[in-house]
């Protein structure tokens, strides 16, 4: 039996946590849940933004379905994110994140490719100092870092290619980063090298910038560091139909964490209409991650008939509400 920990944590995280459990539950797989708190909701009653048993929980099961946290720009003191705690924790260092044309919401058909970021490492290992008028933030790249997550991403154009001939795009800055992106650079193609039937190129990040937004069906998978990938996923997202229906996973060797990659939403919390689809077909993500390509399969196309018969939250231009674009992917299972 598979248990898998609920955190639906904040805003819409607590609205579309229980869809995508209740479309879990649908599969006939014998799934069961237990819920967990995090968030900033927690903190300001309890001082305390993930509580010790969320994460004894998370290592029990080694399985999560994350919503999402608020993070009051600035920061507020004692309150770190749930999610880069988890991260950290459980040393997830690898984070997919797929876009593919869906129907009628993608801005064009074709585009499938996905992004492969480092999870750890880069700016995001919080070392920011200041001194005096001037402040330093650290960058982390790591040879072994750098390393599983090129392995991390051509296993995946290998899992992605049948008979394709895949390539496998390594985005950097190394022209101006030369010590710590000429690293991973220089790891990503040492890992190519053990991948024959993957193709391999590479690009700086900013001609990166502007080519997903001109040809993105040009691209299989992308890997890059944490802040890069960061920021070129989200712009992916928009070939999905927006932050509300693009999922991801964070995968590390002793857990795995998915979620939705949009926040919790605020302005829009509470009132019923957020889009459950990004946490859906992170669901569906793990799906495969358990060795239920199928279900995740099944999901997806679910996903897709609904959209397809003209159901769609606000967000993707519809009038759906999040009980009722729920309702139509679990009358389409
Ligand atoms: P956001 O993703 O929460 O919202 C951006 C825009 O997208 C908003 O207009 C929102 O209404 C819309 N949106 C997001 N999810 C939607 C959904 N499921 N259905 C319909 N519309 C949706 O990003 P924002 O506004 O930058 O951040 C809000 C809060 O979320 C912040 O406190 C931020 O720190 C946190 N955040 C948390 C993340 C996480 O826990 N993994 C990730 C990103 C942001
Ligand atoms: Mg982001």
């Amino acid at each position: 039996m598979t248990e898998i920990v609920l955190i639906p944590g904040d805003g819409v995280g607590q609205e579309v946590i229980p869809a995508a459990a209740e479309v879990l539950a649908a599969l006939g797989l014998g799934l069961t849940f237990r819920e967990a708190p995090a968030g900033f909701g927690h903190f300001e009653k309890t001082g305390n933004a993930i509580p010790d048993e969320t994460l004894a929980d998370v290592e029990a099961t080694g399985l999560a379905l994350f919503g999402a946290t608020s993070s009051p720009s600035g920061g507020v003191v004692g309150y770190r994110s749930p999610i880069l705690a988890l991260r950290r924790t459980f040393d997830l260092y690898c984070n997919l994140r797929p876009t593919w044309s869906l129907p009628v919401i993608s801005p064009r058909p074709g585009v499938d490719l996905l992004l492969v970021r480092e999870n750890t490492e880069d700016l995001y290992v919080g070392r920011e100092r200041r001194e005096g008028d001037t402040t330093v933030a650290e960058r982390v790249i790591t040879a072994a870092g750098s390393e599983r997550i090129a392995r991390a991403a051509f296993e995946q154009a290998c899992e992605r290619a049948g008979d394709r001939r895949l390539v496998v795009t390594i985005v950097h800055k190394a022209n101006v980063l030369k010590v710590t992106d000429g690293l991973f650079r220089q790891q990503c193609k040492a890992v190519a090298a053990e991948y024959p039937d993957i193709g391999c190129n590479e690009m700086l990040v900013d001609a990166m910038a502007l080519r997903l937004m001109r040809d993105p069906e040009a691209f299989d998978v992308i890997v890059t560091t944490n802040l890069f990938g960061d920021i070129l996923s989200d712009q992916a997202s928009h070939w999905m139909g927006g932050l509300g229906v693009a999922p991801s996973a964070n995968i590390g060797v002793r857990a795995a964490v998915f979620e939705p990659v949009h926040g919790s939403a605020p302005d829009i919390a509470g009132q019923g209409i957020a889009n459950p689809l990004g946490a859906i077909l992170a669901a569906a993500m793990l799906c495969d991650h358990i060795g239920q390509p199928a279900a995740g399969d099944r999901v997806r196309a679910a996903c897709a008939a609904a959209l397809a018969a003209g159901v769609a939250t606000a967000d993707i231009g519809g009038s759906a509400n999040t009980p009722t674009m729920t309702r139509a992917v679990l009358a389409r299972l």
